[in-house]
């Protein structure tokens, strides 16, 4: 075995390559339970790469055929139904798992310097990974496939000048057809997974680079022993693998508990309306996205001007993009911290989760005075972030870890 890996690390740094990411990639020995989604968004992908590719051989990107095919996948395909539950609960899952890993990174300050650039390749992976679900939702082809897509689409319309050929360019014809369909198809299923994998390899690649950030948010380099090593860091193999497995065996039981007994999840993973077949010519009653994309529909409903809106909810995003140069504050983690930005990371968080329920409810007077409450506290928080984070009182932060 060894003379085998001698020749293969003459021609390729195999073992190289499994020490600086794994056997010698020393980690702060402080890791708490938010540094589990990290490891877990991986296995999703896995799943999602691994089930779509599988439903890929049995599923027909065609609107004659697309929604027969899924019910075909359901009732005939064997292990079709649990291919495809996996697949479509899957979906759901990466945005839970990739919320409470973004989560982490602002309570722990994991975007700051020098993390920037690991943050940036998170956002943008988090947009794939929109473009990827929005795509993806299309080709069931049944009827909240259809409108949700419709919508959106839509809204580039509000963009002057531009907007019609633009909305008419995206869909490939004069309303969404066959031909969107085919080619969402295409992005979803070899494009953006492309794009992804690529991206997660930059982010990894990069947050090695500069080493991981910790609950306490205090440089473990500072501290090395005699061999450079950290004094507060364990390898990364065989800890943190082990960890991790915990965490995977949890996830396991809470994803499969859904996947066999709740799949719909009383209509947030699967939408009731898209049980029917896409039927251009019947707008359902209530028209809303997947429950991860409700806090933007939120801000866009908000504002009563459809361009405005556009740009709240585009702004609602770059925001996030631009945290690292927004956070003044001399210190990492929340645990040190003034009391501003704690206030002000528990009004985020609850605007957030508000705009989310209502993105998901149909819009009253109430309801859309209630969203542009919470779409002014969302922007607040970052607007106002330079600020309070540069005026408030910080707490002394230890120069090792603390356990
Ligand atoms: C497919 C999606 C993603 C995958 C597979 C992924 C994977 C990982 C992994 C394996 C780590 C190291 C383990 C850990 O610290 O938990 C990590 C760290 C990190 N990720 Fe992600 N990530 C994803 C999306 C994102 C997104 C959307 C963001 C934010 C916009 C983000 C921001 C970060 C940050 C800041 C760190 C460093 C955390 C620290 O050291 O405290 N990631 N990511």
């Amino acid at each position: 075995m060894s003379k085998f890996m001698d020749w293969v690390d003459a021609r390729f740094p195999a073992t190289k390559m499994w020490e600086d990411h794994l056997s010698k990639y020393y980690a702060p020995k402080n890791f708490n339970f938010f540094y589990f989604f990290g490891s877990l968004a991986l296995l999703v992908l896995v799943n999602q790469i691994v089930t779509g590719v599988w439903l890929t051989m049995s599923y027909t990107p065609s609107a004659e055929e697309a929604f027969a095919s899924v019910e075909y996948i359901m009732r005939d395909v064997e292990y079709g139904s649990i291919l495809r539950l996996l697949h479509s609960t899957g979906a759901s899952a990466f945005f839970i798992v990739v919320y409470l890993h973004m989560f982490r990174g602002l309570l722990y300050g994991s975007y700051q310097k020098p993390r920037e650039l690991v943050w940036v390749f998170g956002m943008l992976i988090y947009l794939a990974l929109m473009a990827e679900a929005f795509m993806g939702y299309l080709l069931p082809w049944g009827q909240m496939s259809y409108w949700g897509a419709q919508v959106i689409i839509s809204l580039f319309g509000a963009i002057p000048v531009i907007g019609n050929d633009l909305t008419q360019w995206i869909r490939g014809d004069y309303l969404i057809s066959g031909i969107t369909l085919n080619r969402f198809f295409a992005l979803h299923v070899v494009a953006l997974p492309i794009v992804i994998l690529g991206l997660v390899v930059l982010h990894i690649l990069a947050l090695h680079e500069v080493g991981s950030n910790n609950p306490d948010g205090v440089d473990i380099k500072k501290h090395k022993d005699e061999n450079g090593i950290p004094l507060d860091g364990i390898a990364f193999h065989p800890y943190y693998t082990v960890k991790d497995i915990v965490g995977v065996v949890v996830f396991l039981f809470i994803f499969c508990f859904i996947v066999f007994f709740f799949p719909e999840m009383g209509g947030y993973f699967l939408e009731k309306p898209n049980f029917e077949q896409a039927n251009p010519f019947k707008t359902p009653e209530h028209i809303a996205p997947v429950w991860y994309f409700t806090p933007f529909y939120a801000i866009l409903r908000a504002i009563p001007d459809k361009l405005m809106g556009v740009i709240a909810m585009g702004a609602s995003i770059a925001m996030l993009f631009v945290l690292p140069w927004l956070d003044r504050s001399p210190v990492k983690s929340m645990r040190y911290k003034g009391w501003m930005s704690k206030i002000w990371l528990v009004v985020f968080c609850i605007s957030f989760v508000i705009l989310g329920i209502l993105g998901v409810l149909a819009p009253t007077p109430e309801r859309t005075l209630v969203s542009q409450i919470c779409t002014f506290l969302y922007f607040a928080y970052f607007i106002l972030m330079p600020f309070y984070t540069r005026l408030e009182k910080t707490k002394p932060v230890p120069e090792r870890v603390t356990g």
